[in-house]
C-alpha cells in the first residue's frame, strides 16, 4: 500500500531521545520504518525509548550535545558503524524562565550552546562528506513558537529558537544543490517535562489561562511528532528552509 510517510531503509539521529518529543518522535519513525538512532544524556532514560521502538536495528548512544566542538567528529564515528545518515531531527534543548535583569554570560551561553550551536554543529557533522545518504536528506530542528511571539523571562530562550528559523533560510539554499532539506518546527506549548518545569513557576490560574490561549489546547509530543516525519520523509521533498508553526491556534490570535 503506498505509504508517502515510509522510511523504510532510512537512518534517523533522533536527538533529545530520552523524553518528551524526541522520544515520540523516535517511537514514530520506528513506526515508519526507519531505523533510528538514539541520543540523549540519561542512558537509562535512552534505554526506555529504545525499548519502546518498533522493528530491529535501532542504537542509544549516551552524547552531551553541549560539547559542541566534538559533534562533527562523533557524527563521523556514529556513521562508521550505522552507515549514512538519512535525517536528523533535532528535539535536544532546554528552556529556562530568564528575567532580563539575571541574564549573565554563564547562563546565557548555557542556552545557546545548547539550543543552537549544537544545531549548528550537527548540522556541519551531517553535511560532512559520506555522512548522508546519497539520495541527500532531511534536517529537522525543533524550534519554538517562542520564535514569533513573546512572554515575561523567556526572551534568550526565544532569541535561540528565532535563531534556528533564520539559520535553516541560508543553510538550506547551501545545501540544496546536495538535496539535503533543512526546516524547522515551532511548536506552542507541548504536555512533556519542559512543561511540568513551568507548571512549577507559574499558579493554577497562569496555567489554565495559558492552555485557554491554544484554541486548540496544549499539544502532546505525539502532534510535534506526526510534523516532524511529515517535513522528514517524502511529503516534505519540495520543503526546505521553512517552519512549520503547530500550535493549535497560539499564534493565530
Ligand atoms: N514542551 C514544549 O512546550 C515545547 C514547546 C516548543 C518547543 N519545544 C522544544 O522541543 C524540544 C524538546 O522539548 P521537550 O518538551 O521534549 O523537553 P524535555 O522533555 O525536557 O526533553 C529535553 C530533551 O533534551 C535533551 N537534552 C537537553 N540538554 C541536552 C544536552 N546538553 N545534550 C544532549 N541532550 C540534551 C534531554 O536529554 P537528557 O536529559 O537525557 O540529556 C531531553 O531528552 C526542545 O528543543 C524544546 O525547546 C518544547
Amino acid at each position: 500500500m503506498l505509504n508517502p510517510l515510509d522510511l523504510n531503509g532510512r537512518t534517523v539521529l533522533v536527538t533529545g531521545a530520552s523524553s518528551g518529543i524526541g522520544r515520540e518522535v523516535a517511537i514514530l519513525l520506528s513506526q515508519l520504518n526507519a531505523r533510528v538512532v538514539l541520543t540523549g544524556r540519561n542512558e537509562q532514560r535512552l534505554e526506555e525509548t529504545r525499548a519502546s521502538l518498533t522493528g530491529e536495528g535501532h542504537r542509544a548512544i549516551v552524547f552531551d550535545l553541549s560539547q559542541t566542538d566534538d559533534i562533527p567528529k562523533w557524527i563521523q564515528t556514529l556513521v562508521s558503524e550505522t552507515g549514512p545518515l538519512y535525517g536528523i531531527v533535532h528535539a535536544a534543548g532546554k528552556q529556562s524562565a530568564m528575567p532580563i535583569r539575571f541574564a549573565n554570560e554563564k547562563r546565557v551561553d548555557d542556552l545557546v550552546r545548547t539550543n543552537l550551536y549544537s544545531a549548528i554543529m550537527l548540522a556541519r557533522g551531517f553535511a560532512q562528506k559520506g555522512c548522508h545518504t546519497a539520495e541527500g536528506g532531511s534536517v529537522v530542528f525543533v524550534s519554538s513558537v517562542m520564535a514569533f511571539t513573546g512572554k515575561p523571562a523567556i526572551s534568550v530562550y526565544g532569541a535561540t529558537k528565532g535563531a534556528l528559523t533564520a539559520f535553516v533560510k541560508s543553510l538550506a539554499v547551501e545545501l540544496a544543490p546536495e538535496r539535503v532539506r533543512v526546516n524547522c518546527l515551532a511548536p506552542g506549548f507541548v504536555q512533556t517535562e519542559m512543561l511540568d518545569q513551568l507548571r512549577d513557576l507559574l499558579t493554577e490560574e497562569q496555567m489554565q489561562a495559558l492552555e485557554a490561549a491554544h484554541p486548540l489546547g496544549f499539544g502532546t509530543p505525539r502532534d510535534v511528532a506526526h510534523a516532524a516525519a511529515f517535513l522528514l520523509a517524502d511529503t516534505g521533498r519540495w520543503i526546505t528552509g521553512s517552519t512549520l508553526v503547530l500550535d493549535g491556534g497560539y499564534s493565530a490570535q
